[in-house]
Formats: C-alpha cells, sequence, structure tokens
C-alpha cells in the first residue's frame, strides 16, 4: 500500500469501497433472481436501490475531498461475491436462500467495519461532510444486514432446515428456475 499518512490511508480506503459497491450493483440483480423466497428478493432489490445510491455518495465524498472518484479493486468484496456464485451455481431452492443470506451478510459487515473505520478516519481528519455522507451509508449497512437477520430468523433458514431439497413437495417455480437457471447462471 503506497499510503503514507492517515488521509492518504483514508482516500485509498475510499477508493476500495467506491469498487466495492459496484462489484455490489452487479452481484444484487443476480442474488435477486437467483432467490426464491419473495421477501429475500424484494430485500435485494430495495438493497440494490441503495446500492446504487451509496456509490453517488461516494462520489459526492471523493468532491468534498478534492479527489478524483476513482477505484482500487475490492479484493474483501470480490472473494465474497465470488463464494456467492459459486452458490449459485451448486445450490437450489431453500439452501441456496440460506446461502445467499449469509453471502450477503459477510458483505455487509464488511461494509459495516468499512464505513465506521470511514467515518472515524473522516472525524480524525476534520472531513465533516465527508464524515456525515460516509455515517448515512454505514447506518443504511446497517439497516440491511438487520433485514436480512429478520428474514433468515423468520423463515427462510427453517424452511431448508425442515425441507431437505429430495422432500420438497410441488414441483414448485423456485426449484424448476434453479434447474433451468443454471446453465444460464454459469457465467
Ligand atoms: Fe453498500
Ligand atoms: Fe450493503
Amino acid at each position: 500500500m503506497a499510503a503514507k499518512t492517515l488521509r492518504e490511508l483514508f482516500v485509498e480506503e475510499v477508493r476500495d469501497m467506491y469498487d466495492g459497491e459496484k462489484q455490489l450493483t452487479r452481484a444484487l440483480p443476480k442474488m435477486a433472481k437467483a432467490a426464491g423466497a419473495d421477501e429475500l428478493q424484494v430485500a435485494f432489490k430495495n438493497h440494490l436501490a441503495e446500492t446504487e445510491k451509496q456509490v453517488t455518495r461516494l462520489e459526492q465524498v471523493f468532491r468534498t475531498l478534492g479527489e478524483t472518484a476513482r477505484g482500487k479493486s475490492c479484493e474483501g468484496i470480490r472473494g465474497i461475491v465470488e463464494e456467492g456464485k459459486r452458490a449459485m451455481e451448486e445450490l437450489d431452492g431453500a439452501v441456496l436462500d440460506a446461502a445467499l443470506i449469509a453471502g450477503a451478510q459477510k458483505v455487509e459487515h464488511y461494509e459495516i467495519a468499512s464505513y465506521g473505520t470511514l467515518a472515524y478516519f473522516a472525524e480524525l481528519l476534520g472531513e465533516d461532510k465527508a464524515k456525515e455522507l460516509l455515517g448515512q451509508t454505514l447506518e443504511e449497512e446497517k439497516a440491511a444486514n438487520d433485514k436480512l437477520t429478520q428474514i433468515a430468523k423468520s423463515r427462510v433458514n427453517r424452511e431448508a432446515l425442515l425441507n431437505p431439497p429430495d422432500e420438497q413437495s410441488s414441483p414448485s417455480s423456485r426449484r424448476a428456475r434453479g434447474r433451468s437457471g443454471r446453465s444460464s447462471k454459469k457465467k
């Protein structure tokens, strides 16, 4: 890492999240499509809309800092997204939903850690406007994580536990989609 000062480190880390959020704007539509439970689809779509705003908000942060809006490959989020892709190829039904929630919550925790740190760095550096913007995103990430916990606990994981794939009764659209969508998902 080339950063030598806290300010340089701060800007590097903003760039990391700028790339991370952009990766998520590409991953979330695929996750929404793969999700079987309606409430999970809705949660992913809602968070996609929020994520798009977060990308714009980071551009505002760059502006307030007088820096160019430029991303730096975020390997942390890339790794979690890759694991999610594998789950979409290999799993089906309620178990896939449980895996999608698990992956999405890993992302949210990564984001909560990153934005928490960034908001604090902004405070230390006296960048009040940046602190405010980063704090807004931090709150959205926490809310997204809480929503996923709520979905997991309310239904989805219990369904995965109680209905192993072989015993899922009706030829539900979810399973049909899981099968037919398989080849198209392997991109
Ligand atoms: Fe985000
Ligand atoms: Fe998020």
